[in-house]
């Protein structure tokens, strides 16, 4: 690698000539690639132009396709003549429309084979306009407002140059601890696949030659949310019917979305690191998924395989990451190093990197950057624009849960004359934005200590922050904060965790509020004032006394730019709050993992078993304990369940019918029930349905989620909602094979795994 970059020297004189020629050569390389006609190219000619390329290109062309590098990594001065050299075929964090479309001429017209780049970035939730955090667009149990966040973020994105963005994140996860719990979309495997169908199709749009198109990488592949612990980076051990049924799902349904591109993960699963898999990658992915897209690395994985005592050196980990089919290494550079000799001592086929340098050619070919390789400066003018940021409105009030309403004391009447803001999170525009922001910005960012003002005037709002920040441990603040209180109608507190306590890094051993925020809490609920406490978090934290000491209690995440007015909406009551928990909420570490489709164990726990703590006499009595499967303090239920979500108006679930009690495993149900609006406000629910396999060939879990509506209802309104359920859905993997197994099995329509209408059928 050295001598790759260390022999290139590129002169002044030449790179002063560029700069004078290159805007105008770009001008003209622009028109005549947007007046290119838009088509697809079909299958058939990508095979042919792909083999027709890779026939003429050196092996070091070919192993230059496979690196893709940051250009931190690298002296500015050795870039270009890299690129013109061909020893990189993408770039990650490269910024700026001049700067990429200077890299990419330099590809297109100096290079020998004229191979464009691909410039790929993390854009998570948002580019400039920042959405809520992935975790809570999964609140919003709304693909469909997803998709459409998806599709602005590729279209900011790709104004700037980006063709490729690591996203969407879709691993699942049980662990709350884990900081980048953020960056998925929660527990369930129905629900997260949901999500990954509707994130892929957004970023890549309906026509992958189209200049907004973005292609998707699906990652991370995979099981890096199930890291011991909750510790990022950790060792994985998942037995292979959760791996199938659960944490693959949503790769699976990201294929079938069309996911052009793959990531490998970190971590070590079951004894053999993701990126040097053989039986994720190669069996799974490519032989029983038939995935003929491409595989990149996550950031440095292939040489990491030497600490996780994998390879012996970053020979090795080149050998087993082309081995398992890592088509592209992200960062590390061990292709660039080692590739050759693998082949030359007969190691490494050739076809195993011609199979390689295919999927990274077709790739190219299919986003038409053959065609079209330079970003038009105009697009640009898209930025933030004002339907953008409304939508990351929408989106962020359909994703803020209400967890607690005593005596309707949420939404405040706009005419109230007085209102305290309070808390670390009411004015902190970067906080807001949540983890994985690369290119939104804080100056963007509306707050909830703005969006109120702009709703009562200055003069109602009695704004004390009481602490700094989160983990803030000074208690100066709480006399002002309590003062603001008492001189206010209501207390609007706004607690929870800045953005860089959650994400890639930011694992947390207790997830409780952090700092003295509780001890605040407490200190204004005395003044005897309704209190609503909004959590603006990156993970599900543990705020059982929270939620006691408070009146209503509002989870809003990380909301993204426009958390502050879609707060506000909720908060006075514009629109009722309607998102449901991707996610069950713990009331502490100590319950970690508790997810709901968990299997009953042979003593399953009830409210007649469980023994409190506290309740069990000083001297031990046997015959007091309920020898059944919960915590003698944290008892046998979470403090709420996934699913779970509250209504500015109340649902009256009815009526439960089944098309038929049996079906073959061909068949198909279909289920309704009735919906009623009780209450006074208008108000969508979402209605979700569950089924429980009661006897397998291996233990089934207590519930499992197969279906969910999102449902507008006017006041007073009574809808019939209606679920198709194959029997296919409830096929799983036992093991040995995938099966659909005859036998009784429940079923529920209701608000959230909890409760609901019940009702049974069976496969015959
Ligand atoms: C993360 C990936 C990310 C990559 C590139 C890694 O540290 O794990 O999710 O896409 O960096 O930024």
């Amino acid at each position: 690698m050295t001598d790759i970059i260390g022999s290139v020297y590129f002169s002044k004189v030449v790179f002063h000539r560029l700069k004078s020629f290159s805007f105008a050569l770009f001008l003209f390389g622009l028109f005549s690639a947007t007046s290119c006609k838009q088509t697809q190219l079909k299958g058939d000619d990508i095979d042919s132009r792909v083999k027709r390329l890779l026939s003429e290109m050196t092996l070091e062309e070919k192993i230059g396709q496979m690196s893709q590098i940051d250009p931190i990594s690298m002296p500015a001065e050795q870039i270009d003549q890299a690129v013109r050299e061909g020893k990189f075929g993408s770039f990650l964090n490269v910024f700026g429309v001049e700067k990429i479309n200077k890299l990419q001429k330099i590809a297109m017209e100096e290079s020998r084979l004229k191979i464009p780049l691909i410039i790929g970035r993390d854009v998570i939730h948002g580019y400039r306009t920042i959405f809520p955090i992935p975790l809570a667009m999964a609140a919003t149990w709304n693909p469909e407002i997803v998709k459409k966040a998806f599709r602005i973020s590729s279209i900011e994105a790709s104004s700037q140059g980006i063709k490729w963005t690591f996203a969407p994140m879709i691993d699942i996860s049980w662990d709350p601890r884990w900081g980048r719990i953020a960056e998925g979309c929660g527990e369930d495997p129905y629900l997260a696949s949901a999500f990954a169908k509707a994130m892929v199709e957004g970023i890549q749009g309906e026509q992958l030659t189209d200049p907004t198109a973005v292609a998707a990488c699906a990652k991370h592949f995979v099981g890096y949310g199930f890291a011991e612990g909750g510790r990022d980076y950790n060792t994985t051990y998942i037995s292979e019917p959760i791996l199938r049924n659960v944490v693959l799902k949503p790769f699976k349904a990201a294929q079938e979305a069309g996911a052009l591109t793959f990531m490998s993960a970190f971590n070590d699963l079951n004894g053999v690191p993701t990126s040097g898999n053989e039986f994720t990658l190669r069996q799974i992915l490519r032989k029983e998924w038939k995935y003929d897209g491409m595989v990149v690395s996550d950031w440095g994985s292939v040489s990491e395989m030497i600490s996780h005592g994998y390879c012996a050196d970053e020979k090795e980990a080149a050998l087993k990451a082309i081995t398992a089919g890592v088509d592209m290494e992200m960062s590390s550079i061990t292709y660039a190093q080692h590739l050759k000799s693998l082949i030359d001592e007969g190691k490494v086929s050739l076809t195993l990197v011609d199979e390689a340098v295919k999927n990274i050619l077709k790739l190219k070919f299919k986003l038409g950057l053959f065609e079209n390789p330079y970003v038009n400066p105009e697009a640009e003018k898209q930025m933030l624009a004002p339907e953008f940021l409304d939508h990351a409105r929408t989106v962020a009030r359909q994703s803020t849960v209400l967890l607690k309403n005593e005596m309707n004391t949420l939404p405040l009447s706009s005419d109230i004359t007085s209102v305290a803001v309070i808390g670390p999170l009411a004015d902190a525009p970067r906080d807001q934005l949540g983890t994985w922001v690369f290119d939104g910005k804080a100056e963007n960012s509306v707050t909830p200590l703005t969006a109120i003002k702009e709703v009562l005037g200055n003069a109602k709002v009695n704004y004390a922050t009481g602490l700094k920040y989160s983990r803030d441990k000074s208690k100066t603040g709480f006399a002002e904060a309590i003062a603001a209180a008492k001189k206010s109608q209501a207390i609007l507190f706004f607690a929870g965790e800045e953005w860089i306590l959650s994400g890639e890094g930011q694992s947390r051993g207790e997830i409780n509020l952090p700092g003295v925020q509780e001890e605040l809490i407490e200190e204004l609920s005395k003044t005897g004032k309704p209190m609503m406490v909004i959590v603006m978090a990156g993970r599900p934290l543990a705020i059982g006394k929270v939620v006691e000491k408070s009146n209503a209690l509002l989870y809003a995440w990380h909301g993204g730019s426009m958390a502050g007015p879609a707060l506000a909406d909720l908060i006075f009551g514009k629109e009722s709050p309607s998102g449901k928990l991707p996610v069950t909420f713990v009331k502490g570490s100590g319950q970690i993992p508790f997810y709901y489709y968990h299997n009953n164990t042979g003593r399953p726990a009830n409210a007649k078993s469980w023994t409190p703590m506290d309740s069990i006499p000083v001297k031990n009595s046997q015959a007091s304990l309920g020898y059944k499967s919960f915590h003698l303090d944290y008892g046998f239920t979470p403090l709420f369940p996934f699913g779970y979500g509250l209504s500015y108006t109340t649902f009256k679930y009815s009526d439960l019918v089944l098309s038929s009690t049996e079906m073959t495993n061909k068949g198909s149900l279909t289920i309704k029930a009735s919906l009623l609006n009780v209450g006074n406000v208008d108000a969508d629910e979402i209605v979700q349905l569950y089924i429980r396999d009661r006897v397998g060939s291996i233990t089934r879990p207590v519930k499992e989620l197969k279906g969910f509506k999102r449902i507008h209802l006017k006041s007073r309104e009574t809808v019939s909602v209606t679920f198709e359920l194959p029997a296919s859905a409830l096929e799983f993997f036992n093991g040995k094979e995938n099966v659909i197994e005859p036998g009784a099995f429940d079923i529920w329509v209701g608000p959230n795994s909890d409760e609901g209408l019940h009702s049974e059928f069976s496969i015959k």
